[in-house]
């Protein structure tokens, strides 16, 4: 299946929007990122609607537009928010469509420093010790992707799209 979507998933801070975006390049193929396809769709972001409706009320919408963004394109690579792939409706309605799926495994300590120097308000990341915990509690569900990318510290954005890009060819070649 050469028009299947590939949804980039891990933890908040290992840098999915901007290895979806060089792989979408590098495939030719759209680019959806969930979230801000959330704060279009809705005129809040989803640390806004976090914090004003809780996180029960942002997943309702997130699965509700997740859902859209795979009806709208057959095609897209899609950066799913930090914590998308761990509900498991949308893991169903991912498989679903037969889109497959890739982990980026970014270092804790990675994650972390992205994630206090981006200005981007992140709620449910308040505290070293609360945002470790929660990056270990979801580590056996992004386990569950089909395909797993270890990232390093200073491993640059064009190297690790053109190493999903092998890995997405090279399993779309096994395929019967
Ligand atoms: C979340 C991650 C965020 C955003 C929301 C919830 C999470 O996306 O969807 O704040 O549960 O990990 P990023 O992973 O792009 O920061």
């Amino acid at each position: 299946m050469t028009n299947q979507q590939l949804i980039i998933v891990g933890f908040m801070g290992s840098g999915k929007t901007t290895v979806a975006r060089e792989v979408a390049r590098r495939l030719n193929r759209a680019v959806i990122d969930l979230d801000d396809f959330i704060r279009t769709s809705t005129g809040r972001s989803p640390a806004e609607i976090i914090q004003q409706d809780g996180e029960p009320g942002f997943r309702e919408i997130e699965t509700r537009l997740l859902d859209e963004a795979l009806q709208q394109n057959s095609a897209a690579v899609i950066a799913a928010g930090g914590g998308a792939w761990t509900i498991p409706e949308n893991r169903r309605l991912i498989s679903k469509v037969g889109a497959r799926t890739v982990w980026l495994d970014a270092p804790f300590e990675l994650c972390w420093k992205r994630i206090q120097a981006n200005e981007e308000t992140r709620p449910l990341a308040p505290s070293i010790e609360a945002t470790e915990q929660l990056y270990q509690n979801r580590r056996p569900v992004y386990e569950l992707a089909d395909m797993r990318i270890a990232i390093a510290d200073g491993d640059s954005v064009v190297e690790v799209a053109a190493r999903i890009v092998d890995l997405v060819t090279q399993s779309r070649n096994r395929e019967p």
